[in-house]
């Protein structure tokens, strides 16, 4: 009895934090987001690499502690509806990240659409800038936790993405990858009541 008041306490509690973190942002939109949609539920308050950058967010999303928004000049990120990003993940956009409707994203997932230059030797690497390639994750995607995107990386629709994947190259749509460098294993589309197996 204790324990169930307790926690509808810290129930409260918690959810009047979350409503007062949207509100903030709804409040001074345009500094953190160009677009926020309604109803999006916030675990903390975000890390933004930068501010008045063109991050745009559908209705209904969550989002979890810790993760970081990098939007660099020039570039978008847009997440769709119905997006849910779990703790402790990253994106970085220098070139484009967009993630369609109804996502989900793991814990400590990385998406980063660009890496530092390195080819010449005789200069630091953390003076050569950076190259990359725009990421497009699709709609009713399953990344699993600790899962890295890197860039030019296209994921299709109802793809999954199995835990600590590291994800090189684009995975078709209803496909299932896992491992590092992420492998399609089987596709979710059913034939004849099974699995496709990949080739
Ligand atoms: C990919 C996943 C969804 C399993 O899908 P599944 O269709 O049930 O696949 P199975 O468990 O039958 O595994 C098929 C094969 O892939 C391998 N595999 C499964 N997940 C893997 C992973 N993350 N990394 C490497 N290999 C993996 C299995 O070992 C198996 O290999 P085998 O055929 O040589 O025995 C699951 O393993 C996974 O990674 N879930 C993510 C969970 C998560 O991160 N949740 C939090 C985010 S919301």
């Amino acid at each position: 009895m204790l324990y169930g008041f307790l926690s509808k306490i810290f129930n409260f509690f918690h959810l009047l934090k979350g409503h007062l973190i949207a509100f903030t942002y709804y409040f001074t939109l345009h500094i953190f987001f160009r677009k926020l949609g309604s109803n999006c539920c916030f675990q903390s308050f975000l890390r933004f690499g930068y501010v008045f950058r063109n991050i745009q967010v559908g209705n209904n999303c969550y989002f979890g502690i810790g993760l970081l928004l990098n939007c660099g000049s020039g570039s978008h990120i847009i997440i769709g509806d119905n997006v849910s990003i779990n703790d402790y993940t990253f994106i970085s956009s220098l070139y484009n990240v967009e993630i369609g409707d109804n996502t989900r994203i793991g814990e400590f997932v990385s998406i980063r659409d660009n890496d530092h230059s390195f080819t010449d030797s005789d200069v630091l690497i953390r003076l050569q800038g950076f190259s990359g390639k725009p990421i497009k994750i699709g709609s009713d995607v399953w990344i699993g936790r600790g899962v890295f995107i890197g860039k030019g990386v296209e994921i299709g629709d109802g793809a999954v993405i199995g835990a600590n994947s590291v994800v090189t190259k684009s995975i078709p749509p209803f496909a299932v990858a896992v491992g590092s460098p992420a492998k399609v294993i089987k596709y979710r589309i059913k034939q004849d009541n099974k699995c496709l197996t990949a080739q």
